[in-house]
């Protein structure tokens, strides 16, 4: 698989990744129960294929996730590149809450490296800022826990650029995890062009918008306890525009002999500032079908025809606004 350097200090990664969100069960933003053997199937199928990175995150099935990790990496010849983050936790119910605070971090760090069964992380991210602390506080103690050599490189998601500017004054920023698929697409006008300036490696989540951009998505089929039951754009009459949206997706894909998840793939891989699409697969088939459709040529005639069609999308129902935790 072609890979990236991630930013200017590298290393190489495949330029698609497999997080580990959709695989990790049920909790308050879980995708639904997944068995054990076939998550470890998906992970080994994704990195047998040539996928050399994983997404992780303690929040994703409160701590499942990163154990689940864990047991398939742990047992390759082969080095795996492992990102995982801080700043979501959860109490004894299950309830979230956003916490960056210093000693926090350095409580999750080590759960983390437990679960991984790990002594130093490849990644540590920021997975949200913390209303209440300023980011740079929280960035100082990931710069403290790098110098330690706790962690080899750190990196933020979901700041603004504002927040990004702050934490790379500190310390470069090694990698930048926003939101960035067809219809999200907020991340291209600031964000990336401040990672062009300084060789911070973009890491893009949702390629596929948690599932909607692919012809097999289906809201009646997935399990009660399924996050996307309760939200805006799994539901109508946003549903309803979506849909048609990749209806239209599926003839250009079908014209190029490729997917809609091909597709919408290939226009996130396709914009120089991409490192890699973090792609959510739950399911060793969702990895070969990926890999085994062929991707379109991304030529500016199809990126604009695509461009046109998500600006359709958003004349009708606005941009999508992500659940708050
Ligand atoms: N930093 C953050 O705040 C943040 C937020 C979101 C995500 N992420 C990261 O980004 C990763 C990916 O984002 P995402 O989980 O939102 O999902 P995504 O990659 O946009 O979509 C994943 C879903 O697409 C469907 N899919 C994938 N391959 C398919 C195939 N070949 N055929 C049919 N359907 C297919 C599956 O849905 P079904 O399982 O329903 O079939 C799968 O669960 C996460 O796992 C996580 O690591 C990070």
């Amino acid at each position: 698989m072609e890979t990236r350097s991630l930013g200017k200090y590298g290393p190489a990664l495949s330029i698609l990744g497999l997080g580990t969100w959709s695989m990790a069960g049920s909790w308050r933003y879980g995708w639904g129960h997944v068995e054990e053997k076939q998550a470890l199937a998906t992970l080994h199928r994704a990195l047998d294929r040539g996928i050399n990175w994983i997404d992780t995150a303690p929040v994703y099935g409160l701590g499942r996730a990163e154990s689940l990790v864990a047991k398939a990496v742990n047992v390759r010849p082969e080095k795996i590149f492992v990102a995982s983050k801080c700043g979501i936790w959860w109490n004894s119910k299950g309830k979230l809450r956003h916490d960056l605070a210093p000693a926090m971090i350095h409580r999750e760090i080590d759960a983390t490296l437990e679960r991984l069964q790990m002594k130093r992380l490849d990644l540590y991210q920021i997975h949200w800022p913390d209303p209440r602390f300023p980011i740079e506080k929280s960035w100082r103690v990931l710069k403290k826990l790098l110098e330690k050599g706790v962690v080899l490189r750190i990196g933020l998601s979901n700041v603004s650029l504002e927040q990004l500017e702050k934490c790379q004054s500190i310390y470069p920023v090694h990698s930048l995890q926003p939101p960035y698929n067809l219809l999200r697409r907020e991340a291209q006008e600031t964000l990336f062009p401040f990672c062009r300036n300084h060789g911070i490696g973009v890491l893009a989540y949702s390629p596929l918008f948690s599932g909607l951009l692919s012809e097999s998505f289906q809201p009646e089929i997935q399990s009660e306890d399924d996050w996307r039951r309760r939200d805006q754009a799994f539901q109508e009459p946003a549903l309803g525009v979506y849909r048609q949206f990749v209806g239209k997706l599926k003839e250009i894909a079908d014209s190029c002999h490729s997917s809609v998840i091909n597709l919408a793939l290939s226009w996130v891989t396709s914009h120089p500032e991409v490192t890699s699409a973090i792609v959510g697969a739950r399911q060793p088939e969702h990895i070969d079908r990926i890999l085994d459709t062929p991707y379109p040529d991304m030529t500016p005639r199809l990126k604009k025809q695509l461009l046109n069609l998500a600006a359709n999308v958003e004349t009708n129902i606005g941009k999508y606004k992500p659940p708050s935790h």
